[in-house]
């Protein structure tokens, strides 16, 4: 190996002494950010603050313990370290629309506008995105894929502690999604003593297998197989079908005993060198102390000029340059390329003179899938080629969850309409909270705008199951009519009406938006389950209990309901 080699891994990071974890487990304190959260100024997230989010607040980012403030964010910029000279190559900040005041408790919000942690600001300061898009891609910058995104970033940031009370909904894969302690444990107990970490954001094609298996040979230990499931290019192949994808290959051609798959949400902004060094810091928190950095890592492909954003190489030297620090060695790769006539891989700079070689680039690989055309038997396995070809079902149906306010029914579909991902299915989620913001916004609680608000609800589910996509639906839909009429525009033989059943006590208990509070202290009227009638469905085909069974045991039994099983009553 490299003469920068580390010891072998003890799998605990070097830097702090102990792992970062910013998830609040005192209840007091809990509740105190969640009375915060009701009144304190918000912002809804992106995707990508979502996913660095969740990274800070399980360590994965370590030593980062929040959000760069002012002085890190710059030194990061200017040098790829902390304020303190801590390596750390990205700035990882928190946009934000308009200037926040010191001292100001700002709620971090999902989309569904779920409370995820509260950011006691201590700093807010300007943000030259031009300058860090310079940064990041150099010369490249103007052309770069992800340019307008990054400068439309909000122009400010802010900074302060950060105290997390949920990590973000984690969508499909959840049994794949481990946190960094977890992952350490899991390499653990597999005796490992070396960990080769391997970085994706693609379905893993036959150069992909070819350079893990080379690595683990070299280095001995466990492979942990790592794709990012984060925001990365708009075109990548979607993430459902990427982890299906690795998934299939995994368990027909590695060996379970030395390999680990796990997802990582890490979002991608394509900074090559620098970006790489970023998933060795990564890597390290998660137990990995060799990454392999092969041809062009983390770089966003040619750029429409036709010329490479940074040199092929230059992820591999910085990572090694670093090893040392960051106590995680680079497993260099060149191009990999196959040999036709001898029907397996190798290093390009191995290749004997005169050899046929053949290689596709990633827009080759692209325009192959958007044409349908299968990809070539020696660019890849036959079952990630199945998956890639699609092939999920495209009968439309829509499921349609009717029950109290706080019955569970948001926390119900996002689990259903992630299993649907999973399995490949187009989904969309129309949750009564996100409808009334825009497609139902202006309309009220009375019984006539109630109705109004489960038509619009039907009529975009119906579209959505005439093309063979899934709706799910999360809605209070109050009255048997109305539902009725939903399911006679569906279609009967698509639509399954499940009653989330959730007793009216647990419901109130529960209250997650206030809504029982407001009604009982006089503040709201119309709440329904108070003082608004809920005509329990006649002619449900499916009755749950949210508060008697995990979402993940209700998805299953939905999912089997559709699938042919018998109704059923109970939780
Ligand atoms: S990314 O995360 O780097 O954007 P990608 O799937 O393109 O994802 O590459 C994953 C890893 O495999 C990177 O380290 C990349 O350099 C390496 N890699 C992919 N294809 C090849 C190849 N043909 N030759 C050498 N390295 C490769």
């Amino acid at each position: 190996m490299t003469p920068s080699t580390p010891a072998p891994a003890d799998l605990i990071p070097p830097w702090g002494g102990r792992a970062v974890d910013l998830l609040v487990r005192d209840d007091a304190r809990r509740r105190a950010c969640h009375e915060l959260g009701a009144s304190a100024p918000s912002i809804v997230l992106s995707e990508r603050s979502l996913a660095d989010l969740e990274l800070l607040a399980t360590g994965a980012y370590a030593p980062l313990t929040g959000f760069l403030g002012p002085a890190d964010a710059e030194a990061v910029l200017a040098g790829m370290r902390l304020a303190d000279g801590t390596l750390f190559p990205i700035p990882v900040t928190l946009p934000v629309p308009a200037p926040v005041a010191p001292g100001t408790g700002l709620a971090l919000r999902d989309a569904d506008r779920e409370l995820l942690a509260i950011l006691t600001v201590d700093a807010c300061f300007p943000w030259d995105a031009a300058r860090e898009a310079r940064v990041l891609w150099g010369e490249g910058a103007d052309e770069h894929p992800l340019r307008d995104e990054l400068l439309a970033r909000p122009p400010w940031r802010v900074s302060g502690r950060l105290e997390v009370l949920r990590l973000p909904a984690p969508g499909p894969f959840a049994r794949l999604r481990l946190t960094p302690a977890a992952t350490r444990a899991r390499l653990a107990a597999m005796g490992a003593r070396r960990v080769v970490a391997f970085q994706t954001r693609n379905p893993m094609h036959g150069a992909h297998e070819w350079i893990t298996k080379a690595a683990l040979d070299e280095v001995g230990g466990a492979l942990l197989l790592h794709p990012t499931v984060g925001p990365s290019l708009p075109d990548d192949v979607d993430v459902p079908t990427r982890v299906r994808a690795v998934e299939a290959l995994v368990a027909a051609h590695f060996d379970p005993a030395r390999t680990l798959l796990a997802v990582l949400p890490l979002p991608m902004w394509m900074a090559g060198p620098r970006e790489a060094l970023l998933h060795a810091v990564v890597r390290r928190n998660y137990g990995a102390d060799h990454l392999i950095v092969g041809r062009d890592h983390a770089g966003p492909g040619r750029l429409r000029s036709g010329r490479p954003c940074f040199a092929p190489d230059a992820a591999q030297r910085l990572v090694a340059a670093h090893a040392h620090e960051t106590g995680v060695a680079a497993v260099p790769f060149g191009e990999v390329v196959y040999l036709a006539d001898e029907g397996r891989y190798e290093r390009a700079e191995r290749v004997p003179p005169g050899a046929r070689t053949l290689a596709l680039s990633g827009t080759e690989v692209r325009a192959h899938l958007a044409a349908r055309r299968p990809l070539p038997a020696w660019f890849t396995r036959p079952e990630t080629a199945a998956v890639l070809a699609g092939g999920a079902p495209r009968d439309g149906r829509c499921v349609w969850l009717t029950g109290l306010p706080a019955a569970g029914k948001s926390t119900l579909a996002r689990a259903l309409a992630a299993r649907f991902e999973e399995d490949g299915r187009p989904v969309t989620l129309l949750d009564g909270d996100v409808v009334r913001t825009l497609l139902s916004k202006g309309l009220g609680f009375s019984r006539e705008d109630r109705d109004a608000n489960v038509a619009r609800i039907a009529f975009v589910a119906a579209e959505v199951v005439r093309h063979g996509g899934v709706a799910v639906v999360a809605a209070v839909s109050p009255y048997e009519a109305a539902r009725e009429a939903a399911r006679a525009r569906v279609g009967a033989g698509r639509f399954l009406l499940v009653h989330v059943a959730t007793p009216l006590a647990v419901c109130e208990g529960r209250d997650g938006k206030g809504v029982y509070a407001a009604g009982r202290a006089g503040r709201a009227r119309g709440v329904t389950g108070l003082d608004d009638p809920y005509e329990a469905p006649l002619r449900p085909d499916l009755v749950v209990d949210a508060s008697a069974a995990t979402p993940e045991t209700l998805v299953e039994r939905i999912v089997a309901r559709l699938a042919g099983g018998a109704p059923g009553r109970g939780a």
